[in-house]
């Protein structure tokens, strides 16, 4: 990755991941990532905000040579997750003069995390401000935007705001700002969807804090920055408000076709409702438009097969995504197929609730069969459909 100037005395200097396809395991990635870092050069003092994740170390270091500093004073860590902080070590041994400007908590959790020694931090807080000359550091502690360490770091005499996670976005380009805004818009909201979702009341917080601050950059961690700050600010209060869009997921698991043929059947009729609506074949679909679909929707409805008297382990595992991704759906409901334990198998729609402890949804009418639906369990899907539309016109 290439040095790009960001304004004067203020650099780019992070690492592009191209060919980066899970994040933590879980996310997938399907237009890779970036670790964004920069470099700010006051007229006394030199800060450089955040790092890069270890795999990209040698991109980054090669980054940071290429401004050829002589001294490097601060290394400001806005949150310690790996992606950002992995680095910081490599980078006091090349500048064992520099401190880390942290939060407390961050200073706890990079410890934890780097083994880094209590000499080498200066801990910030909202109050706390830093002269580079020309150049002030401010900081405002914003925990649970992604770990209850994080923060931002204001740049005020160049109406900068370095964000790290938040308003990020898992997208790889040469662009240094978010020019094609369609397809950041998409990389973003997935990104909210998979990071974010789950700190809803922080969000609207800080997005509002945002709005009113005097800035023209917003610099994320990941992904492109934003030099028309309003259009991610306006994305972010759009899909963190508490208001829900008259729309279905249904996320299921079919084994026999039995659950498969329940789940067209509820589609068709809410589809002729006029109702948007969205299957997603559970073994099959991305988790990350699974989170996108989540952004929006009024209504959960998981669709499951039986295994061993209890609901299909991907419907458990999709729960459970659910339950921790906290979308704001008003409204859940769970259909599905059993073979043999007609004793348990209306009991799955609670068993599957029972698992998102998190999600406040209102339950509405549950239908499972046994085996092959039938008319019975049609008209049953139909009421449900009744009552669905109902809901979401309230
Ligand atoms: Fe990009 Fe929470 O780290």
């Amino acid at each position: 990755m290439a040095v790009l100037k960001v304004k004067d005395d203020i650099f780019s200097i992070g690492a592009i991941d191209w060919h980066r396809h899970l994040f933590d395991q879980l996310i997938p990635l399907p237009h890779g990532t970036s670790y964004n870092s920069f470099l700010v050069k006051g007229s006394e003092k030199t800060a450089l905000i955040d790092t890069a994740y270890a795999p990209k170390l040698n991109e980054f270091l090669s980054n940071l040579k290429k401004l050829q500093i002589d001294r490097l004073d601060y290394i400001v860590a806005n949150h310690a997750e790996p992606d950002h902080s992995g680095a910081i070590p490599a980078v006091l041994e090349i500048h064992p003069e520099a401190k880390i400007l942290t939060n407390a908590k961050c200073k706890e959790l990079l410890q934890a995390h780097l083994k880094i020694s209590e000499d080498k931090f200066i801990t910030v807080d909202n109050s706390t401000v830093i002269s580079l000359g020309n150049k002030t550091l401010k900081f405002m502690i914003s925990p649970w935007v992604h770990w209850p360490d994080t923060m931002f770091t204001h740049l005020p005499e160049d109406k900068i705001i370095f964000t790290c996670d938040f308003m990020g976005s898992h997208i790889a380009t040469s662009e240094l700002y978010a020019v094609n805004e369609g397809a950041v818009y998409e990389a973003a909201k997935r990104y909210y969807a998979e990071i974010m979702m789950p700190f809803r009341p922080q969000v609207k917080k800080y997005s509002e804090q945002l709005k009113n601050m005097d800035i023209e950059i917003i610099a994320p961690s990941h992904g492109p920055l934003y030099n028309r700050p309003e259009f991610i600010i306006s994305a972010y209060a759009d899909w963190a408000s508490d208001k829900a869009k008259q729309e279905v997921i249904i996320p299921y698991v079919t084994m026999y076709e039995s659950t498969g043929k329940m789940v067209y059947h509820l589609f068709d009729r809410l589809m002729e409702k006029g109702i948007k609506v969205t299957p997603f074949n559970l073994p099959e679909s991305d988790l990350g438009e699974l989170a996108v679909a989540m952004v929006d929707a009024n209504v959960i409805v998981l669709g499951t097969s039986m295994v061993l008297a209890a609901p299909h382990p991907a419907a458990v595992y999709a729960a459970s995504i659910i339950n921790s991704l906290k979308p704001k759906a008003k409204y859940f409901s769970a259909i599905g197929s059993y073979g043999w334990a007609e004793q348990l198998g209306d009991k799955m729609g609670e068993q599957l609730k029972g698992y998102m402890p998190s999600l406040r949804a209102q339950m509405l009418t549950p239908v499972f069969s046994k085996g092959l639906p039938g008319r019975e369990t049609f008209n049953k899907l139909d009421e449900l459909a009744d009552e669905i539309y109902n809901k979401i016109q309230e």
